[in-house]
This record gives C-alpha cells, structure tokens and sequence, in this order.
C-alpha cells in the first residue's frame, strides 16, 4: 500500500496547457529540454498523438523525472494474462449479464480486468473495448496501456489512482480517463471496488460539439479535473505491467515509476463527476435522442458517427407533453454497450442491475420492456421526476463481439428476449 498523505488538489478545464511543479522552480520556463533541468531531473516527452497531428488535435506533455522512462529492463511476458478472453462468435442477438461478483482470492485492478466486448484488435488505430474491473486489494506494482486511452467508471468502491502526473481520488458517480501509456497505480479506498472500462484504441476523448445547445451545457469544461505533480522518490523494488496488443508483459525496476516532479501539457489524464452534468431535454413533446446526453466522444474520420461515445441517462425532469416518455423502440446502426452505477434505468422494470450491462447491436431491436411499456402508455402524464439513478452507455459504430467468457458466464442472463415477449397485440383497426 503507498498512501501518501497529500493533500489532493486539481486543475481545472478541458484540454488545456496545463503545469504543475512538486517542487518549486522544477518547471523549466521558457524552453522544454534545457541542457540542465532544474534539481538534475531528466526530460521526457509523452505524445499521446501524432507529432503531425493538428493543433487541436495534438496532446502531449512533458515530463521532468527523476529517473527516465527508458531506464528499464527487459519486459517478459506474464504468466497470468488478462481474463476475458479470446472474443467469442459473433452474435446478433441481445445480451444482458448479472453484475460479476467480486473473487474472494485476492485481487488487484490487473488481475480483476474481465474483457467482455471488444471491436477491434489492439493493435487497430480505432475501435473500443471494454471491460469489467473487479478488486479486493490495491495495486502494489504499476501499470501502463500502450493499447489505448482508458475510461474508468466505478460502480463500487472508491479508488486513489496515482498516476505519473499525481493522484485522481475517484467514487462512484465520477469518472476518470487515463491517457494511452500513463503510468497509474490502483489502490482501494473501500474494501472492494467494482465498476466498467472502457478502452478507446482511437482517436481521444474530447467533449463534443455543441451545435444550437451554444456555448454552455452538458460536460461544462471547468468541471473536468487534471491533477497536480506528486512524485514518489522511492528506491524499492517496484513491478511495472504494460498492456501491449492485449498481452500483459511486465518488468522489476529498483525504484518507483511515478517519479515526475513536474510537467506541462495537454496529454493528462483527469476525472469528472457525473453529477455535474447539465441534461438538456424535450420542454414540448418527443423524446429526444440519446446523443443529447454524450458526456465525451472519440469520433471517426465519418463526421458525426463516433468510435465511442460515453452516454448518461442521469435524474431528470420529465415533462413532455403527449408523449410516450421512456426510450423509444428502436433499431440502430451504432452498437450499444450499457451499464447501470446506481438505481433503476427507465427503460428496464427488472433485471438490469447496477453493475449490470447489456449488448444491443447494430439493427437489434429494443426499448421498453413490457412492463414499462404498458405503464407508459397508461400514465397521467404530469411534470415526474426521474431520481437517484444513472445508468450509462458506451456507443461505438463498429459492431462488438462478446468474449468468450461473457457468452460462457453464469451471469449471462438466458431469457432476455423474454421481457418483450409480454408486449400485447392492441391494434384496433376498427378504432382509432
Ligand atoms: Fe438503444
């Protein structure tokens, strides 16, 4: 266990130049790599795109380190891989799954990563993956992806994440995005933790556009929080993990790898509490589309079709007029990974738990289960608030195909379709 007693602190906004110095004057002013950093720290530099990327696109940081990144042995591939895989046969069909329990063998971050859908291989410069993420203990080693960008969304327990650049605390309702090849270390705040990841191997989160909404609403940008430089000189024998097309491969180094004094830039990893979210919705009728609730998008080179989009269906007034309120029966081309952190989704009576995710497809049919279906065409429709809930979705345009595991796992519910089959023939064709 390494928790440090600091006092956490943030920086504020969304892809921004930011800096920050543990030490004072440990930021170099005026130039990136001098001849000598300040306090003999080394230069490193993090691209996290591109060097030709555009302006707006590009993000990378720089990093003043006691020791270099390069400054390691020679990674071997580990014993224990991820669990999860390989991906299963392709389906069309609808899943829906239990929430995984959590193991009673002790269990790390690493170790408790269940991949469950996946569309592209890791090797791919697009596409997601996601997983389930289940932990009794802290990470005493120290992890990087090189596969792609990360998208933590706790269900259970809350986490301190140190990373190279300092420490996210994180809960429930918050989230938190990790750049692609950061260095972070998991450790539990709460006995166990729970919760989903998503693994974007394309182009990086953003916010996205705001058309006619104007210049304010949904994720406002001063709400995401970057964090502050909090090295740990240590010399102790210290395990590092890298995810590298989807092998986990690790090495021994003799001193901690999050050891940045300083840095600056716009490659950092930050958190977001969901909670902050300003919905926007119908004040008429109609039930508009989910898209009105995208916290982040990675887009595709498609304008306007996404690689992912991280959706909430957050508490809410409903206040629409004459119309059917829940989501509406639907068949889309983008695929649909969902999951629940606390309550009841509005679309769902039963079976869909925190914890919980469902799989709709490209052209897979859904929406209202029977049960809230008939309630919502029975309702006194009156100003209703939906409460104490959020539910989530990570929409992606390539279609997902389960692992091996999630088609194999007890908590694969076996009569899903059947909460549609309720659905009674009303049609009246001699009554309008
Ligand atoms: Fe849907």
């Amino acid at each position: 266990m390494n928790l440090d007693a600091t006092t956490l602190a943030y920086q504020s906004g969304f892809g921004n130049e930011f800096s920050s110095e543990a030490l004072p004057g440990a930021l170099p002013v005026g130039q990136n790599s001098p001849q000598r950093a300040p306090y003999g720290l080394y230069t490193e530099l993090l691209s996290g795109t591109a060097f030709t990327m555009s302006r707006s696109e590009a993000r990378r940081t720089w990093l003043y380190r006691i020791q270099p990144s390069a400054n390691h042995p020679a990674f071997a591939k580990l014993e224990r891989q991820l669990a999860g895989g390989p991906l299963g046969e392709v389906t069309p069909n609808r899943l829906r799954w239990n929430p995984l329990p959590i193991p009673q063998q002790p269990t790390d971050f690493i170790d408790g990563l269940v991949g469950m859908v996946a569309n592209s291989a890791s090797e791919k410069p697009a596409g997601i993956s996601v997983y389930s993420y289940r932990a009794n203990r802290s990470m005493e080693r120290v992890f990087f992806n090189a596969d792609g960008e990360l998208l933590l969304v706790p269900e259970q327990g809350r986490l301190r994440i140190a990373t190279e650049l300092g420490v996210l605390e994180l809960e429930p309702l918050e989230i938190a995005v990790l750049p692609r090849g950061l260095k972070f270390r998991v450790e539990l705040l709460d006995a166990t933790a729970r919760g989903y990841v998503a693994e974007n191997h394309g182009a990086p989160l953003r916010l996205p556009d705001l058309g006619p909404i104007g210049s304010n609403g949904l994720a406002n940008p001063r709400d995401f929080l970057a964090p502050v430089a909090h090295y740990e000189d240590r010399r102790q024998p210290t395990t590092l993990v890298q995810k590298f097309l989807g092998e986990l491969w690790g090495c021994e180094l003799d001193h901690s790898p999050l050891n940045v004094v300083a840095w600056h830039g716009n490659n950092v990893p930050y958190k977001y509490d969901l909670r902050r979210f300003n919905t926007i919705g119908t004040v008429s009728f109609d039930h508009p589309d989910p898209s009105i609730f995208t916290v982040l998008t990675s887009p595709t080179s498609v304008p306007g079709m996404a690689n992912l989009d991280f959706v909430i269906f957050p508490p809410r007034w409903m206040v629409a007029e004459n119309t059917f309120r829940p989501p509406w029966f639907h068949r889309n081309l983008m695929n649909e990974f969902m999951g629940l952190i606390q309550g009841a989704y509005d679309a769902k009576a039963e079976g869909f738990l925190p914890g919980g995710a469902s799989l709709h497809s490209c052209m897979s049919a859904h929406g209202p289960d029977g049960e809230t279906c008939s309630k919502a065409i029975a309702a006194e429709l009156a100003p209703s608030k939906i409460d104490n809930t959020m539910a989530f979705m990570f929409e992606t345009s390539q279609v997902l195909r389960p692992s091996r595991f999630a088609l194999d796992c007890p908590q694969l519910q076996n009569n899903y379709d059947a909460c549609w089959a309720s659905l009674p023939n009303t049609f009246t064709p001699d009554r309008r």
